[in-house]
């Protein structure tokens, strides 16, 4: 036992997937410097062969937090303990639990006993090294293990990166007694991606019994899949080519693949045309030529809500316009249109569910009532509720002389309700049309007012 130490020390380290010459020089040198060495007995045997005249406490799967009391024990013996974790100690690993116990028992970063901990080389990238580069661009991990998170928190975190088109590393994907979790999550990613996204199968990289199978995302899993694997999914940017699995980074979307040359339009070093600065331009644009029927389809056309679209329209200006598309932001109560709306006459009022169901009702301003957090629509043939808490914001929509309306989106930019002015034959009703440019141009004013005094 070290004599100097008098204190005690917790060395969280990690070992990365298996292989010695994948392990940190630190974490090396921590085993060393420890007098102890607690564990799960397959890591243990992982590094035997370092541990030589240490004190070994190994512990089963289920025995995480042992592991982490066990260590906090020692050291307040004064020992230096390694508490060691495959891959990286903070990656689905002990360190977490540890902070956890020891801040329970009061411990404080500035106690005597300290703690440091040495990260890994973690399974995904370890996983990713050997099959090519399918983590060059934006991934997420998702851990399969509904031990200790509830499945619905799981299913929901799989839509979320399914349809955010993230490659996927899944860890904990099966065990001898869980094995129903992997079809689910290839039921909930086949609903947004394409049966034949690439999946790579990993089975204890870097260790004696490494297995790698290259299968389609419709296939996975039927495959071979353990507690020792991790399943890496592409996104609908990765390929195979000759047995190796990439997700391209983008290049392409901005640089001539043969002469290097920025494509046209783009500027070497600067963000995309589609940056964050630059893309309602580019939807302005695409408007202005653009063969469209609704705004709903352009928003469609560039994968965002349509209140992006609707804030893409109302920046326009003369030398920059949206077609022949106007809109406006109403600033302040937005319960305040539907007022003004009792002036337009007889509206076609929209909504949408979640699930896609559209509803269209003809119906008069004068039905909207404001009950609480509802805007209800009630007369002898039906009832329609709308949690007017959600809409965050109005925009006044008009095209040419063909449309008028106004959106009520909500803080995600989805549309919550709209309504818009009914022709007949063509033709707005005469005061109804009137009414609404009087909105508008108020509105209109109102704004110009606020950009001066901003000045
Ligand atoms: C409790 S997590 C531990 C993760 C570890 N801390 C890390 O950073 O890699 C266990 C899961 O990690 C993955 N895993 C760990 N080592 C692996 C290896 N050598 N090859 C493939 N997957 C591995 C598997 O998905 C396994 O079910």
């Amino acid at each position: 036992m070290s004599t100097e130490n008098k204190h005690g020390k917790i060395l969280l380290v990690g070992v990365g997937p298996g292989a010695r010459e994948h392990m940190s020089l630190r974490a090396l040198e921590a085993m060393q410097e420890a007098d102890v060495i607690i564990g799960y007995s397959t890591y243990i045997k992982l590094v035997k062969d370092l541990l030589v005249g240490k004190e070994i406490i190994r512990k089963g799967m289920t025995e995480e937090i042992d592991r982490c009391i066990e260590a906090y024990d020692q050291a307040k013996m004064g020992k230096t303990v390694a508490l060691i974790s495959s891959g990286d100690i903070g990656v689905y690993g002990m360190a977490g639990p540890t902070f956890e116990v020891l801040l329970q028992e009061g411990w404080m970063p500035d106690h005597d006993i300290k703690v440091e901990i040495i990260p890994g080389t973690t399974a995904l990238s370890a996983c990713a090294s050997l099959v090519g580069a399918p983590l060059t661009h934006d991934f997420c991990s998702i851990s399969l293990s509904d031990l200790l998170t509830p499945w619905p928190t799981i299913a929901k975190r799989l839509n979320a990166v399914g349809a955010s088109d993230f490659v996927i590393a899944l860890y904990n994907p099966k065990s001898s007694r869980r094995y129903g979790q992997i079809e689910q999550a290839q039921e909930i990613l086949l609903r947004y991606r394409k049966p034949d996204t690439p999946v790579a199968i990993v089975k204890s990289a870097y260790r004696r019994r490494q297995d790698i199978q290259m299968v389609r995302l419709d296939e996975m899993s039927g495959y071979e899949i353990g507690m020792l694997t991790t399943v890496l999914i592409g996104n609908s940017s990765t390929f195979t080519q000759d047995g190796l699995m990439i997700t391209r980074r983008g290049y392409a979307n901005k640089y001539d693949g043969i002469t290097g040359d920025a494509l046209e339009g783009e500027k070497k070093g600067r963000s995309l045309s589609m940056g964050l600065t630059e893309w309602h331009g580019v939807v302005r644009e695409y408007m202005r030529n653009g063969k469209f029927h609704t705004l709903r389809k352009v928003a469609e056309h560039f994968n965002a809500p349509l209140g992006q679209i609707l804030q893409a329209i109302t920046a326009a200006s003369d030398d920059d316009k949206a077609g022949d598309f106007e809109a406006l932001a109403i600033e302040g109560d937005t319960f305040s249109i539907i007022e003004a709306a009792k002036q337009w006459g007889l509206l076609r009022a929209v909504v949408r569910s979640e699930a896609g169901a559209i509803s269209e009702l003809k119906t008069h301003a004068k039905d909207l009532v404001q009950k609480n957090d509802w805007l209800n629509i009630e007369n002898d043939h039906f009832h329609l509720h709308i949690n007017w808490s959600s809409v965050t914001k109005v925009t006044l929509v008009r095209r040419d002389d063909s449309y008028r309306s106004a959106f009520f989106t909500d803080i995600h930019g989805h549309s919550v309700f709209n309504i818009s002015l009914v022709r007949t034959d063509k033709q707005f009703d005469d005061a109804a049309f009137k009414a609404f440019e009087v909105n508008w141009q108020s509105h209109q004013s109102a704004a110009k007012q606020l950009e001066t005094s901003d000045q």
